[in-house]
């Protein structure tokens, strides 16, 4: 990583070394300063012009604000990523690479208007597009889509039950994966012209600029120290440098994909003196497999870690569609998830059903401790201050029988009432095994330990099922809030070990 040091000691103050901090916008570089350092990605757009990137909600729900991001690819040297621009500082962005909806046109000759993008054109012969506030962010995420290595290679020839679509509702003829726009909602044109739109995009022609951009690297992660009126972004380019700084500033708030302290910085008008973040640092972004165990780096996004396992975690392959939205998942990681100690979060429950282990690191070295003893009350965890999540590990062999069940109002983009994971091992029709984990009903994500009790050593049979639910419901404290009652909840714990049972008999009867 290259370092910048980019100060200035008041807002407007014009020190020269800020001129040091860029963002490519559409192929023009931008000077970052005078931004502060909780400047949204959004309003830096629109303070220049580029107002086709739009604000809906501020708060990474609704997908006006999408824009595409060069980053590290999975298959291809560059993958065009579509995030949120509402929730990244722009100072997160130093050194990168950005394309707005007006940079996906073409320019025209002199007096000539811009030939539109594929994406573009689907939409407006199709009618994808009424008062058109949606429409740029969704315009983004279908170009993301459009642009994804191996999106093709998933097309299916035969007409399926969508019309105009494949044979999986979710995908079309040409690959298109409908999970893309699940971060982008419409108010106005309905949702199944931009279907139509999705399905009928092509494949880029050899000589289109993006697609052609994917096949070099993606501009490398800058360590960027930015500080504008008293508060500072710093981008430290190694682990034991981050430690280093976050030992010397224990108050920082650390971020990696800014999912959740955009929404803070946003919404609850928070501001920090010093915002650390971690997503770029190479040894938070290791993904290894060793006999025992897969070792999964806290900074790898949920589309990475989703991408690169391939299903090869089951249970974590059935997380990744059900939390939040894919604009969110190109941003948003484990580390995260677990650092803000959400009793809701998604992948606690998930991670707690298989017995995973968070590695924590500070300026002494690091420690492994069991998620099961991670959590310690609301929102608060064994990490001391100064230390940060290296990695998740996850424990092999994996349980052969797993499921996770999110309920909630929506099904995909929403926070849930209550979450289960389950991970059970049944051999010769006994369970010799079980591991559920639980959300939403507790200070803290937990272990459903008396119904695994109530499961194990026992026959995988009715009885056993309806005893072991009866439990579950009576797991945790669950209270009323404007989700769901409490009442609710708790009969959702015992449905879903229900549910699960209904599923294997009916796999074993199939
Ligand atoms: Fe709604 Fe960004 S403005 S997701
Ligand atoms: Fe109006 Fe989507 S076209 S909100």
């Amino acid at each position: 990583m290259a370092t910048r040091k980019v100060t200035s000691t008041a807002p407007g103050d014009e020190d020269v070394s800020c001129a040091a901090a860029r963002l490519t916008v559409n192929g023009e570089e931008l000077p970052i300063s005078p931004a502060s350092p909780h400047t949204t990605v959004l309003d830096f757009l629109r303070e220049h012009g580029l107002t086709g990137t739009k604000e809906g909600c501020a708060e990474g729900e609704c997908g006006a604000c999408s824009v595409l991001v060069a980053r590290p690819g999975v298959d291809t040297p560059t993958d065009w990523v579509a995030v949120n621009a509402c929730l990244v500082p722009v100072a997160a962005l130093d050194g990168q690479e950005v394309v707005t909806s007006e940079g996906l046109a073409t320019a025209g000759e002199a007096g000539m208007p811009p030939t539109l993008h594929p994406v573009q054109r689907e939409m407006a012969v199709r009618g994808g597009s009424q008062c058109g506030y949606c429409t740029p962010g969704f315009i983004c995420s279908m170009a993301a889509e459009y642009y994804r290595p191996g999106r093709c290679a998933h097309a299916d020839s035969e007409p399926g039950p969508v019309p105009g679509g494949g044979a999986d509702p979710e995908h079309g003829p040409n690959g298109f994966d409908l999970h893309a726009l699940s971060g982008n909602l419409c108010r106005c044109t309905g949702y199944r012209p931009i279907r139509d739109a999705a399905f009928a995009v092509g494949t880029p022609t050899d000589d289109d600029p993006l697609a052609r951009r994917r096949r070099q690297a993606p501009p490398e992660a800058v360590a960027t120290e930015y500080a504008q009126g008293g508060s500072a972004f710093l981008r430290p380019s190694t682990l034991a440098g981050a430690v280093r700084l976050l030992r010397e500033r224990p108050d920082a708030v650390v971020v990696a994909g800014s999912t959740d302290w955009g929404v803070e910085v946003n919404i609850r008008s928070r501001r920090a003196d010093c915002v650390v973040a971690v997503d770029r640092l190479p040894e938070l972004r290791q993904l290894r497999t060793a006999s025992d165990h897969i070792e999964i780096g806290a900074a790898l996004t949920l589309t990475e870690i989703e991408r690169r396992l391939d299903g090869d975690v089951p249970l974590l392959a059935e997380l990744f569609p059900q939390f939040a939205s894919r604009l969110i998942r190109n941003s948003a990681t484990l580390g995260g998830n677990l650092g803000t100690g959400s009793p809701i979060a998604d992948s606690p429950p998930v991670l707690l059903a298989l017995e995973a282990s968070v590695v924590l690191a500070d300026a002494d070295g690091e420690r492994e401790v069991s998620l099961a003893d991670y959590f310690t009350g609301y929102r608060q965890s064994v990490r001391r201050p100064g230390e940060l999540i290296r990695a998740v590990r996850v424990p092999l062999p994996l349980s052969p029988v797993t499921a996770f069940h999110k309920i909630a109002k929506r099904r995909f983009d929403d926070i849930s009432s209550v979450a289960v994971a389950f991970a059970l091992d049944i051999e010769d029709g006994i369970v010799r095994t079980a591991r559920i984990g639980l959300g939403g009903v507790a200070a803290t994500p937990v272990r459903a330990l008396a119904t695994e009790a109530a499961l194990e050593g026992r026959p995988w049979a009715t009885e056993t099922v309806e005893a072991a639910a009866r439990v579950l419901r009576a797991q945790g404290t669950p209270m009323n809030d404007h989700r769901a009652t409490a009442g609710y909840r708790s009969a959702m714990l015992g449905q879903s070990l229900l549910k699960l049972y209904a599923h294997t008999t009916e796999a074993v009867s199939s």
